[in-house]
């Protein structure tokens, strides 16, 4: 008796177990995701997820990557705030990124200018404030661009850092431009800048679920309609209100039939008609 009563919950239960955590599994990788269907396909770029040789996908191990061009020194990380176990930034004018005791540590990416003698720090970004785009809108396959941004009192600065697709590896950051006023552009090459292609074969599906649904709302207002009116301005009461409720009723009858007809007809007259056509000899 227990066993009866509790059966028929358990299959929502345990779908409801196995779909919980994948809900909160993607939400934590949701943030430093891309995703788009081009051509039938599904390209995602998980910049986070764990790869062979790098079990923190994208971000550094090192808590930042670092790279510094003409006397100009920029750390960043990609999808989280940077960590220093060592050499932290020295440069003033930390507030907006951790101030000085761990200067750094506040925000995602920093540039040291050296001004006066002295570096000064500017902040180009945050992880929250990072959007994505192609590298190349015409081959997702070169890579994906973060663009990580600040906008500042004074200044709006940001970090554009190319994520270059390449499977062989990871090549650190080598060169560093700025333009406009407070706009960098670096590039590194890395796995996670590879997209995962799905195909996306539920096109049919698609177009023949849009027709069901529509078939189906369309009966749900004709019959809901039909209702309301009969029942309002024909004072019709009680199972009569279904409108034509007669035809419902022999529904299932006519379709046997029409099948059985059907049947008969492809069956041709070889099956026990034979003596109700005569056979016709050219
Ligand atoms: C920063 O950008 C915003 C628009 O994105 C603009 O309204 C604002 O004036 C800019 N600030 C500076 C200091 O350029
Ligand atoms: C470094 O100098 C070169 C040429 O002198 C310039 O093109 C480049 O933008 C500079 N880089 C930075 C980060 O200022």
């Amino acid at each position: 008796m227990a066993i009866s009563g509790t059966c028929p919950n358990l299959p929502p239960l345990i779908l409801l177990l196995l779909v919980v955590p994948l809900i909160f599994i993607s939400s934590v990788y949701a943030t430093c995701q891309l995703s788009f269907e081009e051509d039938n396909k599904v390209y995602t770029y998980s910049l986070t997820k764990p790869i062979t040789n790098y079990p923190h996908g994208i971000l550094s191990e090192d808590g930042f990557y670092k790279v510094a061009v003409n006397g100009t020194v920029l750390w960043f990380q990609l999808c989280d705030a940077m960590i220093f176990n060592h050499d932290p930034p020295t440069c003033v004018e930390c507030g907006d990124c951790g101030g000085i005791s761990r200067c750094g540590m506040g925000c995602s990416a920093l540039v040291a200018n050296t001004v006066g003698g002295y570096p000064v720090c500017t902040t180009l970004g945050y992880s929250s404030s990072t959007s994505f785009e192609l590298i190349d809108k015409e081959d997702p396959l070169k890579g994906i661009m973060a663009k990580l941004s600040n906008r500042g009192p004074k200044l709006n600065c940001s970090l554009t850092v190319s994520i270059v697709c390449d499977t062989n590896g990871v090549q650190g950051p080598q060169t560093l431009e700025l333009v406009g006023t407070c706009d960098y552009v670096t590039q590194i090459h890395h796995p996670s800048g590879c997209a995962v292609i799905i195909s996306s074969h539920g096109s049919g599906m698609g177009w023949f679920g849009t027709m069901l649904i529509i078939i189906l709302f369309f009966f749900g207002v004709y019959l809901l309609g039909g209702a309301f009116y009969r029942y309002y301005s024909l004072g019709i009461r009680g199972i009569d209100v279904i409108p034509n409720l007669e035809f419902w009723a022999s529904l299932p009858h006519t379709l046997q039939s029409s099948f059985t007809s059907l049947v008969r007809r492809f069956r041709g007259p070889s099956h026990g008609h034979r003596s109700s056509y005569s056979p016709v000899n050219f």
